[in-house]
């Protein structure tokens, strides 16, 4: 894995968001993994910018979120369709027809996942897939004990990541019991993984993930087998590592041609 640490969140972010564009400029039908949560929000903003002032353009890009709530309607504020909406999607130009996101309110949640995941086949795979990370290790909604091997399906939330994802409801209880979400081995199957961390809040969850053994307790540690995974964090999230002189060290040193 590659750790790329930052003085701030815009930092990394910016960083993060330059990959991307990379990467849409050289395909400009590349398949984005697109993920939710206060982490991504900087990168977003960046992408806006840059489609805005640089013109880069989503237009030939298909689009495939990490997951939805069970339950929640598009139209309700706190579903992952109004976040993508409102933060990324209103403002630049990927055609509605590629864009996905799962279903919350599918009545058929089997059918719906295979779908889904046949999706990203036909889509030809994704490129590049952004996520955050839970406090207790998830990616996606992959939480501690998921299949390593697992794809799009159904989740029960825990009770910490209920709590953790609480600030976005009017009342906690309304937090949903179950998610939708692409599986550990659905996301290992991306071409290249861009893994966001900011704040201390993250620090152990980071170490785990790059440092600690390779575990479904903590599902974001399989990404050590992932043969192009990025971690983008700032300091705070970095507080908790115990090799960060080497991994700034390689930064540095990186090639140009390697450089964005
Ligand atoms: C949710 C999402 C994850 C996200 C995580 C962290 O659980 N399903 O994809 O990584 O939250 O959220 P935040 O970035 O707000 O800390």
């Amino acid at each position: 894995m590659e750790i790329i640490i930052q003085p701030t969140p815009e930092d990394a972010s910016l960083i993060a968001a330059r990959h991307i564009a990379r990467v849409v400029r050289e395909k400009p039908s590349a398949v984005l993994g697109l993920a939710t949560g206060s982490t991504p929000l900087p990168m977003y903003r960046e992408l806006i910018r840059l489609h805005r002032e640089q013109g880069l353009d989503f237009s030939g890009v298909t689009t495939f979120n990490l997951d939805e709530y069970a339950g929640l309607a598009p139209a309700h504020p706190a579903s992952y369709h109004a976040f993508m909406r409102e933060h990324f999607f209103s403002q630049v130009n990927v055609a509605p027809e590629r864009i996905h996101i799962p279903d919350g309110l599918t009545p058929h949640v089997p059918a719906f996942c295979r779908n889904y995941e046949d999706a990203i086949r036909t889509a030809g795979g994704i490129d590049v897939q952004v996520l955050g990370i839970g406090t207790d290790g998830h990616i996606g909604f992959n939480e501690p004990s998921s299949s390593l091997a697992s794809r799009t399906r159904i989740k029960t939330l825990t009770a910490q990541t209920r709590r953790d994802n609480a600030r976005f409801f009017d009342d906690p209880a309304s937090v949903p019991l179950h998610v939708i979400t692409m599986g550990v081995g659905t996301i290992m199957d991306a071409r290249q993984v861009l893994l966001l961390a900011f704040g201390v809040k993250k620090a152990n969850a980071i170490a785990a993930a790059v440092e600690g053994p390779v575990t479904a307790m903590h599902p974001a540690s399989i990404l050590q087998m992932h043969p192009v995974a990025k971690c983008f964090i700032d300091e705070p999230a970095a507080a908790r590592l115990t090799r960060t002189e080497y991994y700034r060290w390689v930064y540095e040193q990186k090639p140009g041609w390697q450089k964005v």
